[in-house]
């Protein structure tokens, strides 16, 4: 949908008269999995794809929230705007942000009328929720004034996640739908949030993503049991050596404590995060050099680890990887994002674009029985205000 149909959608539902547009994006991680909550490295990039929001204030007490990607409209009074709806219902994503604001005491003096539409699909491990969330932060901040910075509408997003969708997801998705930039990725220390933006420049080469169209859900508690086994991996170490966080330790260091964590099913999760870390500080220092071979050998490990340590590819995104891997021009592959289904990503050389798309679409359906996407990732900028 262009502006300009939002526009006269957000007007057929709400009347004529001016509003606001503000857009955030959705994400695809590079290489650095399920690091984020346990102090390590990501390596993100933010899409071109993501949350539009449009927005008017009114003289009303209450906030209309619609989106044209949902059937149902809400209206809620602004006392009403600290409680969950129901669990699963998408509202949950901006009121969860905006539940922030107010308990900083930045309250909305006035209503609202919004409308989102998002183009990132749902359960593609592409961050359409963050999306949603960052776009309602920045939207609300400049709206009323309030002022905050874009990190700390970032960390609004992630309580909201917490709080209002029971997710106790790290910050990489709503820091990147907040902080990319165009043609940039994010190399973000999780652990005190220092980040660097390196340039993206693949020549010859792009990013393919490939959604499986078998939707991951974050909230059915497979992610927060991998947040917990992770956990339990630094409790378990904690009697030899005292740490905050997995990302604390270096592989040679996890090998030489790896036997005070009895569990072999903890051990391996760990063995997944310190390795992983390794590998994105590692990914990093190869894209610099611009050694794309090394950076997709790495993207490999990544997946095969997160399949065989972390287990959280499952079918479906290990056949699409597996696919991706037997084109000529693939430099390397895996899955981006949660897991559990969503989407891969892979680097591709131009030349073998076209042959990726079509074969690797076939081998998946053929072996899975569902039809995948594709889309050729253009890297875009955090959100903000556009129009
Ligand atoms: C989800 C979470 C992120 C991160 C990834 C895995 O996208 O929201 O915080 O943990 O999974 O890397």
């Amino acid at each position: 949908m262009q502006i300009d149909e939002l526009k006269e959608a957000f007007e057929k539902l709400y009347g004529k008269g001016d509003c606001h547009v503000y857009f955030s994006p959705g994400r695809v991680n590079l290489i650095g999995e399920h690091t984020d909550y346990n102090g390590g490295f990501v390596f993100p990039c933010a899409l071109s794809f993501g949350t539009y929001c449009l927005i008017r204030k009114t003289n009303n007490d209450y906030i209309q929230l619609r989106s044209l990607n949902q059937d149902k409209t809400y209206k809620l009074g602004i006392d009403e705007l600290t409680q969950p709806l129901e669990k699963g219902n998408w509202a949950n994503y901006v009121l969860g942000v905006i539940a922030q604001f107010i308990k900083e005491s930045l309250i909305p003096t006035c209503g609202a009328d919004i409308l989102f539409w998002g183009n990132v699909p749902n359960g593609a491990g592409l961050s359409s929720s963050a999306s949603l969330e960052v776009v309602t932060g920045v939207a609300i901040n400049e709206e009323y004034n309030f002022d905050k910075d874009q990190l700390s509408i970032v960390k609004y997003s992630q309580m909201a996640e917490h709080e209002f969708a029971g997710v106790m997801c790290g910050i990489m998705d709503q820091f990147a739908s907040g902080m990319g930039k165009k043609n940039h990725a994010i190399y973000l220390n999780c652990e005190n949030l220092e980040y660097e933006l390196v340039p993206v420049n693949l020549e010859g080469v792009k990013i393919v993503i490939g959604n499986t169209n078998s939707p991951h859900s974050l909230d059915e508690g497979k992610y927060n049991e991998r947040v917990a086994e992770c956990r339990a991996a630094v409790e378990a170490i904690n009697p030899s050596k005292k740490i905050a966080n997995l990302g604390e330790l270096c592989p040679t260091e996890f090998n030489s404590l790896a036997n005070h964590i009895k569990n072999e099913v903890i051990r391996r999760r760990a063995r997944h995060v310190v390795t992983e870390i390794e590998r994105t500080q590692k990914a990093v220092i190869e894209l610099k050099k611009g050694n794309l071979t090394a950076f997709g050998q790495l993207m490999n490990g990544s997946h095969d680890s997160l399949r065989d340590d972390y287990e959280v590819t499952g079918y479906e995104l290990d056949c699409m990887v597996e696919a991706a891997r037997k084109i000529e021009g693939t430099i390397g592959a895996r899955m981006t994002g949660g897991g559990f289904g969503g989407s891969t990503v892979s680097l591709v050389k131009d030349e073998y674009v076209e042959e990726f798309i079509h074969k690797v679409g076939i081998e998946y359906t053929e072996k899975t029985g569902i039809v995948g996407e594709f889309y050729v990732a253009e890297i875009g900028d955090g959100g903000k205000r556009i129009e």
